[in-house]
């Protein structure tokens, strides 16, 4: 569907749950944050009820995300029943990739096209230090069955100048040995972000081309999203940079996200949205709920506004309660 804007929003992003396996440091506390209980957490009934309706609207892609989706038992059932919606015509997800190893198979089996791994590097101590967790090998695993089995892969690497900037070459290298696509995210001041430092994109390219030789952007339209993605002679994979902050792309957003708890939420940066899980559980008729929605996307905020500092309505959640 087209906002007021006339930007087409056809991608809808689902966090199935807001708990995680993983403690990243950047994204939760130590000690996790309050779990949302469970009678609070939309049903797959409600979701699946949910994506026809938007469906019907004109969303095309959904992408499943958390917390870390797949610790959510059923995943695989809601995923196939998903993809069985008329007017769905792709549903990838994200994940730290902890428990792919074992579920990667059915999930294929079940649907999903490519999956988003979340990897800030390939050193064990340092991974069990920015995630608190010593679970490095299991998404290492995880990523070379995905790949073996033919689903488009991608590997995320949140850059933090604190944790993993002397590794980009590193993991960039993933791109070169592979057909996968290694892409850089720019760390957007959120929740537990905002003690940390991010580098701009373009420090990093400039990088990569110091130790790899020159990179070319692609031209072609790659994903759903906002990444830019670069090409070296010598590397199978491409080069992806998400930059929120260095190249505002909020003119071409195409998205919205519903939270695990039914919020259906228009912009990563503010609280702006609505609530679809009174209004479900309420008994709104299906023509009310896509109206509902319809007007809510249509009024969709202009652009985020991170470095403004008197802003209003801003996001006060932590990533792992949005999804990413
Ligand atoms: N800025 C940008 N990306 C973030 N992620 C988590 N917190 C932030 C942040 N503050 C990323 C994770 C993961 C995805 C779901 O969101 O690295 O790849
Ligand atoms: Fe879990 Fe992802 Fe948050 Fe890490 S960034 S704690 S993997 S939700």
């Amino acid at each position: 569907m087209i906002d007021k804007l006339n930007r087409n929003i056809e991608y809808l992003r689902i966090s199935v749950t807001d708990r995680c396996n993983l403690r990243c440091t950047y994204c939760m506390p130590e000690e996790g944050v309050p779990e949302i209980k469970h009678e609070d957490i939309l049903s797959f009934d409600e979701i699946i009820r949910i994506c026809k309706v938007v469906a019907k609207l004109g969303i095309k892609k959904i992408k499943i995300t958390g917390g870390e989706p797949l610790v959510r038992k059923g995943i695989v059932e809601l995923i196939r029943e998903i993809n069985d919606i008329d007017g769905i015509d792709e549903i990838t997800m994200t994940s730290n990739g902890v428990l792919l190893d074992e579920m990667v198979e059915d999930l294929k089996d079940a649907g999903v096209s490519a999956i988003n791994v979340s990897l800030d590097t390939l050193n064990r101590e340092n991974f069990a230090k920015i995630t608190r967790r010593d679970k490095m090998d299991q998404v290492i695993n995880g990523i070379k069955k995905s790949v073996k089995l033919g689903i488009k892969t991608k590997i995320n690497c949140l850059v933090i100048k604190e944790h993993n900037y002397n590794e980009l070459c590193d993991i960039a290298r993933l791109a070169k040995d592979d057909n996968i696509q290694v892409r850089f995210i720019e760390l957007m001041p959120i929740g537990c972000g905002k003690q940390f430092t991010g580098i701009p994109n373009e420090e990093i390219l400039k990088m990569l081309e110091d130790e790899f030789g020159e990179f070319e952007i692609v031209k072609e339209k790659l994903g759903n999203g906002p990444a830019r993605y670069y090409k070296n002679k010598d590397f199978k994979g491409c080069i992806g940079f998400i930059s929120a902050i260095s190249n505002e792309f909020c003119e071409e957003c195409n998205r919205v996200r519903l939270t695990s708890n039914g919020f259906l939420k228009l912009c990563l940066h503010y609280n702006k949205g609505i609530d679809l899980r009174e209004p479900l559980r309420n008994g709104i008729s299906d023509d009310d709920l896509k109206d509902k929605i319809y007007k809510a996307i249509y009024n969709k905020p202009i652009h985020h506004e991170f470095y403004k500092y008197n802003s209003v309505d801003v996001e006060e959640k932590n990533m792992v309660e949005i999804g990413g």
